[in-house]
């Protein structure tokens, strides 16, 4: 028995070596079958207990047993140690968990159709509907019906992609207003987005093909503060909470008065430079912008739009948006509204132009290059 014993503990000494030395599991996989195998060592010991005398065996069988079981629970350590090794090595050698991910591809709302959409939204929020017509319009519906007669100058810069003698691309959404009032009786509070066709020359603040987004409210008593009113809102909507609009006087044969709409410029607000230390600059006009938002004028205090240099607004603190006015009488009277009961105001704002300093881009061309660097950059 105790030689026995001996050789037992020179194997358990040899198998706790070569274990803990295997490098690997397939080296470890050999010291267990040269050990505990069929023909392993442990089975040699195990042979031996035939030799001793009877009363020796069962002792022999446990300690040879427990032996083994020892041995088998060194193994399983041994292995669970050269396995997380391995999981360690291939992580560190082809999965760096913290390298940034590859972006998936996501398309997003194009700006233009985003400023359409968010104007629409301001609309309807405030009762009206959003009307959508053909790209393509007689000749009536684009003039005639506008109060732009055949031999009308006005005619000139519309005048632009004749499908045949009495279609023409629509060179502006204006004949909305008309296909609107024709269909409906007063109320009407309509906002109408679309494409529309012109031949100009293409350059930075000119497309041949473009958007407007149009707007008509006739009803009684309507006047021009309804239309400041809500050309406000839609420039604070768009651009910031303290914009201001103003109305220049203009001409469009389908209003009377008629203004251009511009609002402050969103970048510099009219105030110049925002570098630490900078003068603040008055808004054209010497009006000063209170915190209500409303111009106050001032008198005796310099004029310091020259010096802005804002990119924006080319230090003028003004965009341009479009047209409006209130309803000619003579468009009212086409559509067999009465001019002394309803009146009206209309506006037509060109999208990519709202887009300029919505967006702080300083060419129109930009929209439409279909750029995914550039279209990533505003989505
Ligand atoms: N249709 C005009 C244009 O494209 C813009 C315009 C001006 C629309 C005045 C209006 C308006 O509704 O009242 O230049």
């Amino acid at each position: 028995m105790a030689k026995l014993t001996e050789m037992l503990a020179d194997v358990q000494r040899r198998f706790a070596a070569d274990a803990d030395a295997a490098e690997s599991e397939h080296a470890l996989e050999s010291v267990r079958i040269a050990y505990l195998g069929r023909n392993g060592e442990v089975t040699l010991v195990r042979r031996t207990i035939g030799t001793l005398p009877e009363s020796e065996r069962p002792g022999a069988g446990k300690a040879i047993n427990d032996a083994v079981g020892a041995m088998e629970a060194r193994l399983e350590a041994a292995r669970g140690k050269l396995e997380s090794r391995r999981f360690d090595a291939e992580l560190a050698a082809s999965i760096d968990v913290t390298f940034p991910a590859i972006a998936p591809q996501v398309g997003s709302i194009h700006p233009v159709r985003r400023i359409i959409e968010q104007s629409c939204d301001y609309f309807t929020r405030h009762g009206f509907a959003v009307v959508v017509g053909p790209e393509a319009e007689p000749d009536y519906y684009n003039f005639d019906a506008l109060n732009i007669p055949a031999d009308h100058p006005a005619r000139e810069s519309f005048d632009s992609f004749w499908l045949n003698d009495s279609l023409l691309l629509r060179p502006h959404t204006s004949p909305m207003q008309i296909r609107t009032m024709q269909q409906h009786r007063p109320p009407i509070a309509i906002v109408a987005p679309g494409k529309c066709f012109r031949r100009d020359a293409v350059d930075a603040r000119h497309l041949f093909q473009f958007h407007q987004i149009e707007g008509l409210l006739v009803a009684q008593g309507i006047h021009l503060g309804h239309l400041k009113g809500m050309l406000t809102g839609l420039c604070r909507e768009l651009f910031g909470a303290d914009q201001v609009v103003r109305f220049r006087p203009s001409y469009f044969p389908f209003t009377e008065p008629s203004a251009e709409v511009d609002t402050t410029c969103p970048k510099c607000k009219g105030r110049g430079p925002t570098s630490p230390g900078a003068q603040a600059a008055q808004p054209p006009g010497g009006a000063q912008v209170r915190s209500t938002g409303v111009p106050v004028k001032t008198t005796g205090v310099p004029d310091a739009r020259s010096a802005l240099g804002c990119n924006m607004c080319g230090g003028s603190g003004w965009i341009e948006l479009g047209g409006s006015g209130m309803v000619h009488p003579n468009v009212l009277r086409e559509v067999g509204y009465d001019p002394d009961v309803y009146s009206g105001w209309a506006f037509g704002f060109g999208v990519e132009r709202l887009g300029l300093p919505r967006y702080e881009v300083d060419d129109i061309r930009r929209f439409i290059d279909s750029d995914p660097d550039f279209l990533e950059q505003l989505s």
